[in-house]
């Protein structure tokens, strides 16, 4: 019981990014992925209880970022999958939910008006705030990575991560998001992390955050890396 009170604490408080542990972990050249930081072990006292906190911790909906709705039928991916790319936006940064529910708006507002997309391409937006925005969410087959999208879950950070890494909260919010997906039945346990230019010529998800996600346990290169630069590439 006492343990699982103090499992339950230090899975809130990570999960919150306040008192993070990747704090210690900020400095140059040291992985700032800390294995121990949201250990999925520590959600088996109560499974159920773990995900109701973690799920109105991390996740933004559609309604609350006041998502125009798709412009066409959606195409589901069967679950779970077992891919998972990150991007970066070269777009706005965000701080707020208020200023990340804007941005959500002029992505989507991007995508659907001048891309010709159904909807927001990726299926979670993380802002430097640290929530998860929903865009298509963990079962839609979205627009972000080509020839990956209907096997792979997408996040993008907002903001460009070529010189600079995203916030404690946004990385605390990944790896949240992450064990949660697996919790659901969304992720395989043994899924593979990329980064998007792993499987495109572009260079999301920016320099800094890709050499990042290539120390994260869950990592695998597919095939040569591409790491041509291509300008305005967001596909
Ligand atoms: C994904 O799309 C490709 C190309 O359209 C198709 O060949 C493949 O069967 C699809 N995979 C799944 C799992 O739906």
């Amino acid at each position: 019981m006492k343990i699982w009170f103090v499992a339950l604490t230090l899975v809130l408080t990570v999960a919150k990014g306040q008192g993070s542990n990747f704090e210690s972990y900020i400095f140059e050249g040291e992985s700032r992925w800390n294995k121990n930081a949201l250990d999925p072990m520590l959600c088996d006292a109560d499974e159920e209880e773990c995900m109701r906190y973690m799920n109105d911790i991390a996740m933004v909906t559609r309604t609350q970022w006041f998502a125009q709705p798709s412009k066409e039928h959606a195409l589901y991916m069967r679950m779970p999958v077992s891919h998972v790319f990150i991007h970066h936006t070269v777009m706005n940064e965000c701080f707020s939910q208020w200023e990340c529910a804007i941005e959500m708006r002029d992505i989507q507002q991007y995508h659907q008006a001048v891309k010709q997309w159904a909807d927001i391409g990726y299926n979670f937006v993380i802002g430097q705030d640290g929530g998860v925005y929903i865009g298509r969410g963990w079962d839609r087959v979205g627009a972000h990575t080509l020839g990956w999208n209907n096997i792979s879950i997408s996040f993008a950070f907002t903001g460009n991560f070529n010189e600079k890494l995203p916030t404690d909260d946004a990385l605390n919010a990944l790896e949240a998001a992450l064990i949660v997906g697996v919790k659901l039945g969304k992720l395989t346990p043994d899924f593979k992390l990329h980064g998007h230019r792993d499987a495109r010529p572009t260079e999301s998800p920016g320099q800094k955050l890709y050499d990042l996600i290539r120390r994260h346990e869950h990592y695998e290169p597919i095939g040569p890396n591409i790491i041509t630069f291509v300008p305005k590439s967001h596909g």
